[in-house]
This record gives structure tokens, sequence and C-alpha cells, in this order.
């Protein structure tokens, strides 16, 4: 499974490309907000950084609505970086424009993904990436897991390409779900990642070996 880091904040995305096990970024206008990055070229360049960072898939979220509008934008952002993956809301209008990307070339991330119909026709579409939110489908009492392992199913039953990016994920057990369920990528906050290290066997049995180190060596 891939490991994305979901947020545009610089250095917790230098944080896990130092780790070593960084396969991208994801990003939404709300996480670009957070950090205070407005103005399209100010976002433009936040992209650009974002993208001198990490080597992998950085997606990009168009603001627009209109298919027009969509296409415009996802083509400037592509243009922007060879990494750069456009994220278009699954909505009918960005369907049609997922469509059109993808058949440019241009790799597309489905975003806002909360039934299987959407991902379906993101899929059909083309899309390199459908991100069902597991995290919001939780806040409403709607299991967000069934959703991943349900769509995972769907395309492998019909052999889709499209990768399945969980997004939206709180808490280091969903990642855990994530695997379980069979996702191609999680999108996650840094503490999520940080959480899968933690266990207090580990700092015990390393605070022995360390005591029982000293006391022998000095
Ligand atoms: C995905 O690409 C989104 O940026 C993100 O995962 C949304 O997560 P949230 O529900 O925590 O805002």
């Amino acid at each position: 499974m891939k490991f994305f880091i979901d947020t545009a904040n610089l250095d917790q995305i230098r944080e896990a490309q130092d780790l070593g096990i960084l396969d991208g970024v994801t990003t939404n206008p709300s996480l670009m907000a957070k950090e205070g990055i407005k103005g399209k070229e100010n976002i433009k360049n936040h992209y650009l950084k974002i993208c001198e960072i990490v080597d992998g898939d950085v997606s990009a979220e168009v603001i627009s609505t209109d298919y027009d509008g969509m296409i415009t934008e996802g083509q400037d952002l592509a243009a922007l970086h060879p990494q750069i993956v456009v994220k278009v809301p699954a909505i009918k209008e960005g369907i049609k424009a997922i469509k059109f990307l993808s058949s440019i070339g241009i790799k597309t991330n489905c975003t806002l993904v909360f039934n299987q119909g959407q991902a379906l026709l993101a899929a059909k579409a083309g899309a390199t990436y459908v991100s069902p939110f597991i995290g919001r489908l939780d806040d409403t009492s709607t299991d967000g897991i069934e959703l991943i392992s349900k769509i995972v199913e769907m395309f492998n039953f019909y052999q889709f390409e499209t990768q399945v990016l969980a997004a939206s994920i709180r808490h280091t057990m969903h990642i855990i779900q994530c695997v379980e369920a069979g996702a191609d990528v999680a999108t996650c906050p840094l503490s999520a990642i940080l959480g899968l290290l933690k266990h207090p066997l580990t700092d015990i049995g390393l605070k022995q070996f360390l005591d029982d180190y000293k006391k022998v060596n000095g």
C-alpha cells in the first residue's frame, strides 16, 4: 500500500519524506487555506515547493465546478509539474472533466467520493485515483472502511486500473483497516502515520537493552 500525506504543511511533508516511506501528497483548498496560502500564483508556487520535496504524485484540486473551468484549470495545474495529479470532485461536470483530462494523458484524482456509484463513474471516465472519504462517512454513522472494501472488490472484479485512495483518514487504526480492505493508497495526517510506530513494549524493550548495555560497557 502506498502512503500519501494529507496536508499542505511543508514541515510535515518534509518530516514524512525524511522517514523514507512517502509516496505522494494530497492537498485540498481547505488544507491550503489552513497554511495561509492564498492567491492563484502563491497556490501554484506552493504546489511546486511540495513537488520539490517529494518524488511521487501531488494532488492539486480544481476550484471550478463547471466543465470548461475544470479542464482549463486542470490543464494549467498539470502543466506546473509532471508530478501534479488534478483533483476533481465527483459531480456530473467532474466526471466529464476526468474523461477529457484522462484522454489527454493528465492524471486525475476523483475526490469527495461517498458511494460505489461515484467510484464506478470515476473509474469508467479513466480516473487515476478515486478518493472515498472514510472519516467523513464514519462521522455520519456510515462505515467508511466498508465502502473501501466494496470499491476495491468492484475494481478488482471489473479489472479497472483506477487506484483506491482512502482519504479522510483520522487515526492510525484507519490505516490498518485500509490495509485489510486492500486500498491501493492511504492519504493520512502525519500523526496517524507516526502512530503506527507506537507500542509500549518497544519502548520498554529498548530501555532494557540500553540499560543492560550500559551495565557491562559503562
Ligand atoms: C483527501 O484528499 C482530502 O484532502 C482529505 O483526506 C479530507 O480529509 P478530512 O475529512 O479530514 O478533511
